[in-house]
């Protein structure tokens, strides 16, 4: 059984282990601005990313963006994390940390940002294709950001988090690919990472009921070999044991009265591929 809370704007600030927070409109308001902010510094990298550019000049324009915009990256000192944004490569899953490493042609590469607005969380990753990019790679991409949207397709009241999951995990495997275990979608909100955890792969009908006010993100981790992945010394880095290419794309979003409001959309339709 799990349990839910409904909570103002004030009490979603606190960590209650294992309870659903339900919030109200201003929690969506706050989640709109923070997750509209997100978006556009993604939209804003896309002239950014290419062959040559250095993955820390991405963060530097993460993190001259979200000042700008009145916001904090939630990543800047989380947990010891010192960078404003991620930058997973090829076969890196996720958690990649910024670098003078330049991005190559035919690299495919996920950012995933966190701008902090009015204490509210905006949490959204996109993949983006470095120059000219080999079809198996683009296939992968588009692939993995069909698995987001049909998970998103299955957020509404009365489903469960199994039924995104399932969507998630047979659009893969049907194309042959496999869903990275070790990492979850999280409730977010004013907690950068709260309850219920988000898995994407499962069965129908099973894990936490969806409820009006849940806010939380989806963000399947699609590998073209093996699931399994290892985190590097560095403490963060996690990549495919297989060395196979993975790719993710990341949404928050909030269950509605009849579906979801997705709060990280590009205003610019510039987070689908092809691009
Ligand atoms: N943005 C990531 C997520 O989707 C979390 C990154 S935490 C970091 O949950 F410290 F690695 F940046
Ligand atoms: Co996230
Ligand atoms: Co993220």
């Amino acid at each position: 059984m799990n349990q839910y809370a409904v909570v103002t704007a004030e009490e979603a600030y606190q960590s209650r282990d294992g309870v659903i927070k339900l919030h109200g409109e201003e929690g969506f308001a706050g989640m709109r601005a923070a997750g509209r902010l997100a978006a556009e510094i993604l939209d804003a990298l896309v002239p950014h990313v290419v062959p040559g550019v250095t993955t820390q000049e991405i963060d530097d324009i993460v993190r001259e963006m979200t000042i700008r915009a009145g916001g904090v990256p939630a990543t800047l000192g989380y947990r010891g994390y010192t960078h404003s944004c991620c930058t997973s490569i090829n076969h890196v899953i996720c958690h990649g940390i910024p670098s003078d490493k330049k991005l190559r042609d035919g690299d495919i590469v996920n950012i995933d940002v966190t701008p902090i607005i009015d204490g509210w969380h905006g949490d959204t990753s996109r993949m983006y294709l470095v120059g000219d990019v080999p079809v198996k790679a683009k296939r992968l991409v588009e692939v993995t950001y069909e698995c987001l949207m049909l998970g998103i397709e299955q957020a509404k009241p009365g489903n469960r988090i199994g039924d995104i999951a399932h969507a998630i995990q047979s659009h893969a495997e049907g194309h042959r690919y496999s869903v990275v275990r070790e990492f979850c979608g999280h409730g977010l909100g004013r907690l950068f990472h709260d309850a219920p955890e988000v898995v994407h792969a499962g069965k129908p009908g099973t894990g936490p009921l969806l409820k009006p006010g849940m806010i939380f993100t989806i963000e399947p981790m699609i590998n073209i070999g093996k699931p399994h992945g290892k985190v590097l010394e560095d403490g963060w880095t996690a990549v495919t044991r297989d060395r196979s290419l993975s790719a993710q794309f990341e949404h928050s979003i909030g269950i509605t009265e009849d579906g979801c409001e997705i709060f990280t959309a590009s205003p610019k339709g510039l987070d689908k591929p092809p691009y």
